[in-house]
């Protein structure tokens, strides 16, 4: 095993894992023509060949161009099948074009797509989620970014606060409140080894404290210029970090010794069941936030709250006391299309069923993976959670954002995600999750554990 500092775990030497990268490299150009000659094409019309900067940034020197995307497997150009489990990083969560996802949306798109107006379906939403959440009142968003925005609005509306509190190496989206790090000395820093964070204001609005240390963020609530804390019940971004016992309620209790509000972003940990992590764990927030899987992919997302959230908003600035509500939602949002389309996914594709098969699938993957992990004297942990789980390139289980990245080696992460993607599989890039859909079958997962066998006993030299 290699141990220089940078890269402890990484099993093999660089000039060897680069003769295997360029073997790899071989293969994915043999396999991949018509996606190269498509990228050349782009780059005439689109920035760098790619409608958006991430879609480029899988460590290949270009992304595969996608035909289709069907249950759980991806078609390129070239007439490659793979197996996902990346599966939009969770907006596919259940599956790609799930039949009532599917059906709901070419019934309604014949019905009426967007009006200023609500639609009755918009009342059954609110009920199907007050009943998998706990929280009795909802608004919609299109996307789990925009969700937040509106609930930090509406929390420094509320508590006349300018701050959020979130926690290091989380993501929720491109806002600024939530994107800088924490640097030496608990200084905050845009950028980072990791991030570039373009453009974020520099005048930052944020406190940022370690996952897992209430020291830290009850220091820093004491300041009391917090409108809210954004949190996600389980890390999902920065490889997976679990929550120690009791760190979320003792969160709870300081927000409200504090006169701060929780938030809670299930938008990733809702792979964890029927009501997400917050159910599972009869978590309090005062608001949740949800987006990307609802409608099976379709742009759409929601935030709940309290009743007394509710009755606060319409007291001080709702739209019985403030005539102009503009700043919170947008034009699109809660357009009767996407409502239609959630409450069919939620209804018939989100359902207590289709987790049971996917946490169950987690586990046979996990456990398939651990083996290999054994089997070959690897120091790499295994996160599980709900229907996800995470390879890290460390001998531990991270407590926080900061033990997550400084383990990250982005070179073996790009060699093992081009390897398995020459085979047929895809994970997600930017980390080593694996994300299981209702219709991930036995097979499937034996693919990609013989898949990650093959690369890590080549890596561990056996
Ligand atoms: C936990 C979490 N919240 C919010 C978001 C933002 O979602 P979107 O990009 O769909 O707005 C993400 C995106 O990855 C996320 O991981």
């Amino acid at each position: 095993m290699i141990t220089d500092k940078k890269t402890p775990y990484r099993l093999i030497g660089d000039e060897d894992l680069q003769r295997l990268k360029e073997r790899e490299r071989d293969i994915f150009r043999t396999r991949t023509a018509k996606s190269k000659e498509i990228f050349e094409k782009a780059q005439g019309m689109l920035l760098n060949g790619t409608p958006t900067p991430w879609m480029g940034d899988w460590g290949t020197e270009y992304p595969v161009f996608l035909e289709k995307a069907v249950g759980n497997c991806l078609y390129d150009l070239d007439g490659n099948e793979y197996i996902d489990y990346c599966l939009g990083d969770t907006g596919a969560m259940f599956g790609h074009s799930p039949e009532a996802t599917a059906e709901a949306a070419v019934k309604q798109v014949r019905r009426g797509i967007t009006t200023m107006l609500p639609s009755t379906a918009s009342l059954e939403i609110g009920t199907e989620l007050g009943r998998r959440f706990g929280l009795p009142l909802w608004q919609v968003a299109m996307t789990a970014t925009e969700a937040n925005r509106y609930v930090f609005r509406i929390c420094r509306a509320l508590t006349g606060r300018p701050k959020v509190l979130s926690i290091n190496e989380s993501y929720h989206g491109s806002l600024d409140e939530t994107l800088p790090h924490l640097g030496e000395g608990g200084k905050l820093e845009l950028r980072s080894e990791y991030d570039m964070n373009p453009g974020v204001a520099k005048e930052t609005l944020s406190r940022i404290v370690e996952f897992n240390d209430i020291e830290a963020l009850e220091r820093e609530l004491a300041y009391e210029d917090c409108a809210c804390v954004i949190t996600e019940p389980v890390m999902t971004n920065c490889g997976m970090v679990l929550p120690d016992e009791g760190y979320l309620e003792q969160m709870r209790d300081l927000c409200t010794k504090y006169g701060t509000y929780l938030v809670i972003d299930e938008t990733h940990t809702f792979s964890f069941g029927y009501g997400g992590y917050t159910k599972a764990f009869g978590l309090k927030p005062d608001f949740l936030t949800l987006g990307k899987s609802i409608a099976g992919g379709i742009p759409v997302a929601v935030y709940g709250f309290t009743k007394d959230i509710g009755e606060a908003i319409n007291a001080s600035f709702g739209h019985k006391s403030v005539a102009d509500p503009m700043g919170i939602s947008g034009t699109l949002s809660g357009n009767m299309f996407a409502i239609a389309v959630m409450l069919e996914t939620l209804r018939k594709v989100a359902t207590p069923e289709a987790f049971r098969h996917m946490i169950e699938k987690q586990e046979k993957l996990s456990d398939g993976l651990a083996a290999i992990l054994r089997k070959n004297s690897v120091p790499w942990s295994l996160t599980r959670s709900g229907a996800r789980c995470e390879l890290q390139f460390m001998p531990f289980l991270p407590r926080n954002g900061r033990e997550a990245k400084e383990h990250f080696d982005w070179e073996l992460m790009y060699y093992t995600h081009l390897f398995l993607e020459n085979r047929g599989i895809v994970i997600t890039p930017f980390h080593n999750m694996m994300l299981i859909s209702p219709v991930t079958s036995d097979g499937d997962i034996q693919r990609l554990v013989d898949g990650w066998d093959e690369c890590i006993s080549e890596l561990a030299g056996r």
